[in-house]
């Protein structure tokens, strides 16, 4: 697991999208990139909103991916440009602080954040000057993680112009804990499989330590995905804190209830390993401690015997501060099964049963509703589509990555998909000109794709 991202030698006049944006490159800055990086996007097949909880989840790295092309010069200055023009130019001065503006989500500080982590771990006064062109083929705000990929990327641009070395491991940490300078607590997992991918294969990701492990998906089934075309930045809005603010009140209230000093808990799987329980037993001991009924702050601080003042500093985050009610049994109740789904899906996987697939798609089907209902982070679109996939002949489909708006996931058997994706098409894009104008790259087969990697002219 030491192991480098890959450096490969290539022939890039041989690569036609690497090809291109050297020419780019060229146009614009009047040079020739040294070196170029890429990092991909990322389906989430099954684990959801467990990765901040400290639970296994279980991705595949998806084709799409960013690319950077970069040139490393003298100049003190780092450039950045996108290849889209919705994207605008941004430098920085390498003697300057780098500074990233929370409200104000530019995808430039994206790639700020990756710089930033970067410089941190190798306590580095000073960067190198470097001119990058960003070329993107995730389709933004729709759960395929081009926001952590492309921090991923700018951590391996940034590591790679200033001579450093990293593991695959230590980037995937590195780059999950820098990408919270934007704002949004997200748990590990885009940045894990963006770097720990493989071709061919999903990987199991479990956390503390990070380690990725392969699963084998069935044959004679594959994964198709498809966009809702409602777009959700997590870090423009503030669902996604109040799920982790709510998880880690549920931590304490949970720690609390059996004894525990809670203020040393801050994830419901660390309640588990304290408890030695099993995850049928932390459902049971939700449904004893908990109640369905919203949470107001007061009854919080009074369980918790801690001052308005100290929920405030120790359990909210700064978009979160206005909170005034938390649903913690909902929220507990859908990490702990969620978990547990996880785990079956994985020995399925490993089982290689007749009936795998339809386990599988059961296990999907659950988890989506479990999303929908218990942990609220679908929305009617996502909603309609995946009941839409699974009236055209999907085994298995849920919402991937956040939610409230972009993707799902669906597991169709490979001799139905041609017919699934007319069926799909015909249902949810072709009636409406603004889906249909985004139908092809919003509904696509997806194949489990590789790493993060970094390419240099042979
Ligand atoms: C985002 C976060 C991940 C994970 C998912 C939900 O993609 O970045 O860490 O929490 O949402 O599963």
């Amino acid at each position: 697991m030491a192991t480098p991202p890959p450096r490969i030698k290539t022939a890039i006049r041989a690569n036609a999208r690497l090809t291109n944006l050297k020419t780019a490159f060229e146009a614009k800055y009047g040079e020739s990139p040294v070196f170029f990086a890429c990092a991909p996007g990322r389906v989430n097949l099954i684990g959801e909103h467990i990765d901040y909880c400290g639970y296994s989840v279980l991705p595949m790295a998806i084709e799409q991916s960013i690319v950077a092309a970069v040139s490393v010069n003298s100049s003190g200055t780092i450039r950045l440009a996108n290849t889209n023009p919705q994207f605008k130019d941004y430098k920085v001065s390498c003697s300057e602080d780098i500074a990233i503006d929370r409200d104000n989500p530019k995808w430039h500080y994206y790639f700020l954040c990756g710089v930033k982590g970067i410089q941190e771990t190798f306590e580095m006064d000073r960067l190198v000057g470097m001119s990058c062109l960003v070329e993107g083929t995730i389709p933004p705000s729709s759960g395929l993680s081009s926001s952590s990929a492309l921090v991923c990327c700018s951590g391996l641009v940034t590591m790679e112009a200033n001579k450093k070395s990293l593991s695959k491991v230590a980037l995937a940490e590195i780059c999950a804990k820098c990408e919270r300078y934007i704002g949004t607590e997200g748990g590990g997992m885009d940045q894990s499989i963006s770097f720990l991918a493989e071709e061919g294969t999903a990987k199991l990701i479990e956390f503390q330590p990070l380690r990725a492990t392969d699963v084998k998906l069935p044959d004679g089934a594959v994964f198709v995905i498809s966009n809702c075309c409602v777009e959700m930045n997590k870090a423009a809005s503030s669902h996604f804190n109040i799920r982790v603010v709510e998880c880690r009140v549920a931590t304490k209230m949970l720690a609390k209830a059996r004894g525990l000093e809670s203020s040393m808990f801050l994830k419901l799987a660390q309640v588990q390993t304290e408890l030695k329980a099993s995850l049928e037993e932390m459902l049971a001991l939700v449904d004893e401690v908990l109640h369905p009924e919203p949470y107001s702050r007061e009854e919080i601080c009074k369980v918790l015997g801690i001052t308005s003042e100290q929920f405030s500093t120790d359990l909210l985050s700064a978009n979160t501060q206005n909170l005034m009610h938390f649903k913690l049994y909902q929220r507990a109740k859908h990490v702990y099964s969620e978990a547990a789904r996880v785990q079956r899906f994985k020995s399925v996987c490993d089982s290689g049963a007749g009936d795998s697939i339809q386990l599988l798609g059961e296990l999907m089907n659950q988890s989506h509703a479990s999303c929908r209902d218990l942990y609220e982070c679908s929305c009617p679109e996502l909603d309609q589509l995946v009941d839409i996939c699974l009236k055209s002949g999907a085994v298995g489909s849920r919402l991937t990555g956040a939610g409230w708006g972009g993707c799902a996931v669906s597991m169709v058997s490979s001799e139905k998909v041609e017919s699934f994706l007319k069926a799909v098409r015909d249902a949810y894009y072709l009636c409406d000109p603004r889906r249909a104008a985004m139908e092809k790259q919003s509904l696509f087969v997806s194949k489990p794709g590789g790493g993060a990697a970094l390419f240099i002219e042979e």
